[in-house]
């Protein structure tokens, strides 16, 4: 049968070679983030046409997922793709702070070049490939009258657009209104290409600033019918309430599930009275979070001597109360992080270290957290193992999510559109003990297998 599209949407198994008479790709014996196993996907032109457990049909290529783990592939719904890869450009940030991180990109923007900026998302973009995340939303600065760095990622868009979603939000770093000209080029960036609203609200001159500069933020992307995704309260203060602002602009403009704050770190200080007021009020905005928990944990409590604070945001909370959450990377070989690959299973790991979600449906939850809910944030088409969807997945070294996320599981094809984008050999190592050579892959079930 045919769908409303045109797309083959055969939904009975042994019936796709009526419309499909070969397809492209057959995937058998998948286990499934949901935890159904022996799923098979038919992929044709592209796109799913049948899913279901045990399907036979002529395929040009038939891929034994062997019981392992195919997943739709990683999302990152927070990332700086202008400073990645310049890590120790001009010098290190000595501190660790936040503060001397936007002070240190602050001198080296101002000597970037629109090749070398290319380069580096380029060569990021191959790295993201390669982990299986193949959407990203990328800040880009446009604190800079020469919206260098907006030309550059839009051309980088432009180029890894057959294999890579990315998405660009007009980040004023340096606060829309603190920096002069800043709204301007925000505006500019938009005209260029730009789609999504960003703002710094916490790094203007004032609280009254901050407010200011999301009412004015809001209503410019109400205006244009925009999406708003903020750094928001990147601060320990718990009295950086500006999560509060932005999610009463929200329901004042009707931008509810249009609206993300970022980061969001005050709120691991607020008063937890406060935070019992807030969170349903966020809730009713639809109100969608990022956490970037490696960031997160690196930059926040840097004033703390001991106890020291986590700073991440009220992750399982905030989940609890029905918002949409994701994990970012944030930023990788930076002023403001020295590490990262662009692993999204190392983020969540991280993530669900310090939320302390560690129950099986809590580390479930963090699979999602980089995959289904940033997709939903982002707002993708087609995303997911169903009939209709495009054919974007990952065949992870791996039996099940919480095994992907303890492994940081190698990722070990990469597929989009149901083309090969991506392999790894899988990790195995050689034993060389003594009477009992052999491999051994730190897959439980696997070693009980042989
Ligand atoms: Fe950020």
């Amino acid at each position: 049968m045919l769908g409303k599209s045109g797309l083959c949407s055969g939904r009975i198994p042994g019936s796709i070679e009526k419309v499909c008479p070969m397809l492209d790709l057959l995937v058998r014996n998948a286990v499934f983030p949901d935890g159904r196993t022996g799923m098979s996907l038919a992929v044709h032109d592209g796109r799913f046409v049948e899913v279901a457990a045990g399907l036979a049909a002529p395929a040009h290529t038939v891929l034994d997922a062997d019981g392992q783990l195919v997943s739709p592939p990683f999302v990152d719904a927070h990332f700086h793709m202008d400073a990645t890869l310049s890590y120790g450009m001009p010098r290190v940030n000595q501190s660790g702070t936040l503060l001397e991180g936007i002070a240190l990109w602050g001198e080296l923007k101002q000597a970037l070049g629109f090749e070398a900026l290319v380069e580096r998302a380029l060569a990021y973009c191959d790295w993201a490939v390669g982990r299986g995340l193949l959407a990203i939303r990328s800040h880009v600065d446009i604190c800079d009258a020469r919206l260098l760095a907006v030309e550059a990622l839009l051309e980088v868009k432009r180029r890894v657009a057959p294999y890579l979603d990315l998405q660009l939000v007009a980040f004023p770093q340096d606060g829309v209104l603190r920096s002069p000209g800043a709204m301007l080029n925000l505006k500019r960036a938009l005209d260029l290409g730009v789609e999504v609203i960003g703002g710094i609200p916490h790094f203007e001159r004032s609280m009254e600033d901050g407010a200011e500069s999301v009412r004015l933020l809001c209503r410019l992307a109400a205006e244009l019918g925009l999406r708003v995704d903020m750094h928001c309260d990147e601060s320990d203060d718990p009295l950086s309430r500006h999560i509060e602002t932005l999610t009463a602009e929200t329901m004042r403009h009707g931008l509810a599930g249009r609206v993300t704050g970022s980061h969001l770190t005050s709120m691991h200080s607020m008063d937890n009275y406060y935070v019992s007021k807030l969170l349903p009020l966020m809730a009713e905005a639809e109100m969608q979070v990022v956490a970037n928990p490696l960031i997160n944990i690196t930059l926040q409590g840097r004033h703390d001597t001991y106890p020291k604070r986590r700073g991440m945001t009220r992750v399982p909370e905030l989940l609890a109360s029905g918002i949409n959450l994701a994990f970012g990377q944030d930023c990788v070989l930076d002023p403001w992080y020295s590490l990262g690959s662009g692993d999204m299973l190392e983020v969540a790991n991280m993530g669900l270290h310090v939320a302390q979600m560690t129950s099986q449906a809590a580390m479930r939850q963090c699979f999602d957290a980089v995959t289904v809910n940033p997709a939903r944030m982002l707002g993708l088409d087609c995303y997911g193992l169903a009939v209709g969807c495009h054919a974007d997945f990952v065949l992870l070294q791996a039996h099940d999510p919480v095994e992907a996320l303890r492994l940081r599981a190698t990722r070990l094809k990469v597929y989009r559109r149901g083309r090969l984008l991506a392999e790894t050999p899988p990790a195995t190592a050689r034993l060389h003990l003594d009477g009992r050579p052999g491999l051994t892959s730190w897959q439980l079930r696997e070693s009980r297998k042989h």
